[in-house]
């Protein structure tokens, strides 16, 4: 059994002594990080939040402390009381590394047995086993910097936003579907048998709810919950910080929360944000990086190459432009001794994942074009391509053929796949940027109608009002996201405030008159008591915390994260319910069919 603190203060945190501290008694409370026995003296080095600081037993100065320290082992929670005295040999690699403290009392306040991971950033334990012990996992000092970042970005926010106006609302857990294109995560009400909330996909309704109160600037650092497929930049859980103000156009949004951005940036990493950040528009986005969420840091851009191939002899080509589809190509410039015939043949099944049936190449050498079509290509195709890419010798000319969105997909995922392989991407650079003018709406092949691309309260552009029923597929939206490094971080929109173009949108998404005042009746009928024009915004916290630590896995910044799989092994969680629990809740399950 551990001893009681019984009176024990603990006057310092262990990264903080410093040579000031010399001459001075202190008592540091920790877990014993290493403890080495040289005989006649211990040292142990005792670890918290803070860091790492040197505790010297030795029998000329407590007999008894000495003694006891014999029996400490890794992780073992201890307080000490001692003298702090420059450190002989000093340790250059830790701030603590002057000074060490000679301790004449020590107390063991808890035991440990042996812990299942090393407590060290070099662990190599599996992320399982980590996930398992994450309290454990949490210890290490790299996760508990990660989470540290985390809370200044969260306070930082707050602070800026309390700053200028913004109200701090809650909004229900247990509400109605929220239509973000998600799943909901349903849960079952016991008081109204066979009837459900769902958890929100964000605050999106009650927020503009609240523009429609007259809170006029709103904000929340919340959950938001979306049962879809995960990857490595998405949890089921996750944290939005968001945001939503009244009479404001695009403009003003975009305005505000560069401001914001620029001084969460500086002031929890140092990082200068040079405003106003660049804008593309979604149109632009793609036809020069094939994504709406395009990584700057470096070019390789895309270009359309119709126009070079509407007649070519490579029917592959021809076929496809003839059938509607495109041929476009990025320009590896300078980079195509890095690329072997293997190397290429990777980057074929690297975009055949994303749909694409092929990879076309061209190499340009001293003596002329080498590709496996190149005895396609007439002179003129030739030239025509070398003019369209400013293509020098030394560069690697990668082409795909398709639908133009499998053509987008494919290239704009080779980019980034590239650009990872040849590791030219600068990790100490943040390239912000603003993609506008989103689609309105996207065509659901699936379903076979349209749905909203950003939500249905996303206004459209003012000028493309009539096209909401004439030609929806080329309305475009007041709506923008924010993107950093290839990552979308956030994303917002200037809402419809008209009940009138509310209901066009709803009939343009194909709900019934009925069907949309069952979902969203309530909203509707709250635009007709008056409501501000209002737009917002929200964050993927988790997202922006994951690249101002630069990592590139979501749950190293999530305290107690899910698995790719929606589990949480530290608590086993989903787990099977109690059949007087199902009873209570009018619940019979069905066998699984596999
Ligand atoms: P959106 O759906 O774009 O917009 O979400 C906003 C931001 O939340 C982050 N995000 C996620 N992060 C981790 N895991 C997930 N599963 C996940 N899904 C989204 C992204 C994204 O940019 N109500 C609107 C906002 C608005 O219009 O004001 C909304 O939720 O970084
Ligand atoms: P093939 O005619 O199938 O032998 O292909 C010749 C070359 O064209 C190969 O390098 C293929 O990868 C490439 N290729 C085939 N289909 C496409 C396509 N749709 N887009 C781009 N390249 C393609």
């Amino acid at each position: 059994m551990g001893e009681s603190l019984s009176g024990s203060k603990r006057t310092h945190y262990c990264g903080t002594l410093r040579q000031e501290h010399i001459g001075e008694t202190v008592t540091l409370m920790g877990w014993v990080q290493r403890r080495r026995n040289l005989g006649g003296l211990i040292f142990v080095d005792l670890r918290d939040r803070t860091g790492i600081s040197q505790v010297v037993f030795d029998t000329a100065v407590s007999e008894s402390a000495f003694e006891k320290a014999g029996a400490l082992r890794s992780e073992y929670v201890i307080s000490v009381t001692g003298a702090v005295k420059q450190r002989e040999s000093v340790n250059p690699n830790l701030p603590t590394g002057q000074v060490e403290i000679f301790a004449d009392e020590l107390k063991i306040l808890c035991e440990a047995d042996v812990p299942p991971i090393h407590i060290e950033d070099d662990d190599e334990a599996n992320e399982r086993t980590r996930l398992k012990y994450r309290y454990l996992d949490l210890r290490k000092p790299k996760m508990q910097r990660y989470l540290m970042t985390r809370h200044k970005i969260a306070s930082e926010a707050r602070r800026f936003l309390d700053e200028n106006g913004f109200v701090d609302i809650e909004t229900p857990m247990l509400t109605k579907p929220t239509p973000e294109g998600a799943r909901d995560y349903l849960v079952p009400s016991r008081v109204n048998p066979n009837r459900f909330y769902a958890l929100p996909q964000s605050p999106q309704l009650f927020k503009q709810l609240l523009m429609v109160s007259g809170f006029d600037r709103y904000y929340q650092i919340t959950k938001c919950f979306r049962d879809e497929d995960l990857r490595a930049d998405r949890q089921p859980e996750f944290t939005q910080i968001d945001i939503e103000m009244s009479f404001v156009e695009e403009d003003d949004v975009i305005g505000i929360n560069e401001a914001l951005l620029s001084r969460v940036f500086k002031n929890v990493a140092g990082i200068d944000v040079q405003l106003p950040l660049p804008r593309l528009t979604y149109a632009e986005a793609m036809a020069r990086y094939g994504s709406d969420k395009p990584d700057t840091r470096f070019g390789f851009e895309l270009k359309a190459l119709n126009a070079v191939f509407a007649e070519s002899a490579f029917k592959v080509f021809k076929a496809t432009i003839e059938d509607g589809g495109d041929v476009r190509g990025i320009n590896l410039n300078g980079y195509a001794d890095h690329f072997s015939r293997k190397d290429i043949t990777h980057l074929e099944d690297f975009v055949k994942t994303y749909g694409a049936k092929g990879l076309a190449w061209v190499k340009i050498q001293e003596e002329g074009l080498q590709s496996p079509i190149a005895k396609f290509l007439s002179e003129t195709e030739q030239a025509a391509l070398i003019d369209v890419f400013d293509a020098k010798v030394g560069d690697l000319i990668l082409m795909v053929a398709d639908k133009p969105d499998v053509v987008f997909a494919a290239l704009g995922a080779l980019r980034v796949e590239v650009a990872k392989r040849l590791e030219i991407l600068d990790p100490k650079v943040y390239n912000f940027l603003w993609v506008t003018d989103f689609p309105l709406f996207e065509y659901d092949e699936e379903e076979g109608r349209y749905v909203a691309k950003h939500h249905p309260f996303t206004s459209p552009k003012d000028e493309d009002l009539d096209r909401i029923e004439t030609d929806p597929g080329a309305c475009r939206a007041k709506a923008y996201d924010i993107v950093l490094n290839g990552y979308e971080i956030g994303g917002g929109s200037i809402r419809i405030h008209d009940s009138a173009v509310q209901a066009k949108m709803f009939k343009a998404l194909g709900f019934t008159q009925e069907s949309a005042t069952e979902k969203f009746g309530f909203f509707m009928d709250a635009f007709k008591y008056g409501a501000p024009p209002h737009g917002g915004i929200a964050y993927g916290l988790d997202r922006v915390v994951m690249l101002i630590v630069g990592t590139d896995n979501i749950r190293d910044v999530i305290a107690f994260p899910k698995t790719q799989d929606a589990k949480c092994l530290l608590t086993n969680a989903p787990s099977v319910a109690e059949e007087k629990q199902l009873d209570e809740l009018y619940i019979a399950l069905k066998p699984i069919e596999k």
